[in-house]
């Protein structure tokens, strides 16, 4: 099954390259099962702050994941490329955006792998908006590496500095979030935290944010 999906995602995209890239990246990154297990039950919209190409929107439909979706991005050549892919999809829209800025209310929201790009005041501001703007009763799931004392932590760390040196990453900055930072601007909220690591060495987490009164702790 995922690698049916893997390789219909894969078409979407015209660069053969890029096809080989979503083909793997379906196949060995656990994020997107575990968001599709966390959000395909929620009616309202979803928002993919940070969405890339956007391989999140398009593999949740794939699933039967009907909401309308949005995805923003800084990047207008991802915002075009995500744009092309679309077409199959009605439902499906991309907006060139700052994730810094005001974001649109009313949706639940996914943040994958993107809050490292940031300064701590960034994130800060980022993960307030997201808090504020997500649908009452909705949904937050955020995917990020932490900032903590652990052997995955370091390995983490090492491999961005690498890809940092052989410019295979261009940010300017990179700080990894604690735990606790990325906690604390969801006062109010329930929360899950589970890690992600799958195959990989690195110290990803997967945060679940929740506000609907059934879900609230005790
Ligand atoms: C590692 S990629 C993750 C893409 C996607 N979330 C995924 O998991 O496939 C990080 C993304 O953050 C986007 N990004 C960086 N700065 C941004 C900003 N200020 N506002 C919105 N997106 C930004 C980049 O353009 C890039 O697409």
């Amino acid at each position: 099954m995922a690698a049916d999906v893997a390789t219909t995602l894969a078409s979407l995209y015209d660069m053969r390259s890029l096809r080989m890239y979503i083909r793997w990246k379906v196949r060995s990154d656990p994020a997107y099962a575990a968001v599709l297990a966390r959000v395909r039950d929620y009616p309202q919209p979803l928002l993919d702050l940070g969405c890339g190409v956007g391989l999140l929107p398009f593999y949740l439909r794939e699933h039967g994941v009907g909401v309308p979706m949005l995805g923003i991005d800084f990047d207008d050549r991802k915002i075009d490329v995500a744009r092309h892919a679309a077409q199959r999809y009605r439902g499906i829209d991309f907006i060139r955006g700052d994730a810094r800025g005001e974001l649109p209310e009313g949706h639940n929201t996914v943040v994958l792998d993107i809050l490292q790009y940031f300064s701590p005041a960034d994130q800060q501001r980022i993960l307030t908006q997201v808090a504020k703007a997500v649908a009452p009763d909705g949904i937050v799931v955020i995917r990020s590496g932490l900032r903590d004392a652990s052997w995955r932590f370091r390995i983490t760390r090492a491999v961005d500095a690498f890809g940092r040196a052989i410019r295979w990453m261009r940010a300017e900055s990179l700080t990894y979030p604690t735990r606790e930072e990325i906690i604390g601007a969801f006062d109010g909220f329930h929360v899950d935290v589970t890690p992600l690591w799958g195959g990989s060495p690195f110290n990803n987490y997967l945060f679940v944010f929740t506000r609907g009164a059934a879900r609230r702790p005790e």
